[in-house]
């Protein structure tokens, strides 16, 4: 009996992570999308190729997400700042997320 506990919570618990990951793909592939636009001056794989352009590759997920919100709300207003308001005010919460998800894990998986 108390074997078949164990092998149960085991094979539950290979399932509960397959599904998180699973999901946090999905998030990935979301955002990959939503970020078409960004990739236009922040690159591809998130290194841009202007200087004053900032790389985002790696960059952390919290930190990504309170700078698009600042931008959205004109905290952030120094420079090319003007820049960034306008592409975050074309975000909604959901998608500053998804991009955000998809910047802060670009980098941290083999394949990319
Ligand atoms: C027209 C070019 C352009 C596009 C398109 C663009 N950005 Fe930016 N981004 C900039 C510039 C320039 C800055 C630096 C602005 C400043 O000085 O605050 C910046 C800054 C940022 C920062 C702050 C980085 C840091 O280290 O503080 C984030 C986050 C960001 N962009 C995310 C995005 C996302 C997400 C998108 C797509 C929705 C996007 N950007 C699209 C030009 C762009």
């Amino acid at each position: 009996m108390k074997m078949h506990l164990i092998t149960l919570l085991g094979f539950s618990c290979i399932a509960l992570t397959g599904n998180a990951l699973a999901e946090e793909d999905a998030q990935f592939a979301v955002g990959q999308a939503k970020a078409k636009v960004c990739m236009t001056c922040h690159g591809e794989d998130g290194i841009s190729t202007l200087d004053p352009y900032p790389n985002l590759r790696g960059q952390k997920m919290g930190y990504l997400i309170s700078s698009l919100k600042d931008y959205k709300a004109r905290e952030r207003s120094s420079g090319l700042a003007i820049l960034m308001q306008q592409q975050a005010d074309a975000l909604s919460d959901q998608d500053i997320e998804d991009v955000s998800y998809f910047f802060s894990k670009l980098g941290q998986k083999p394949q990319q």
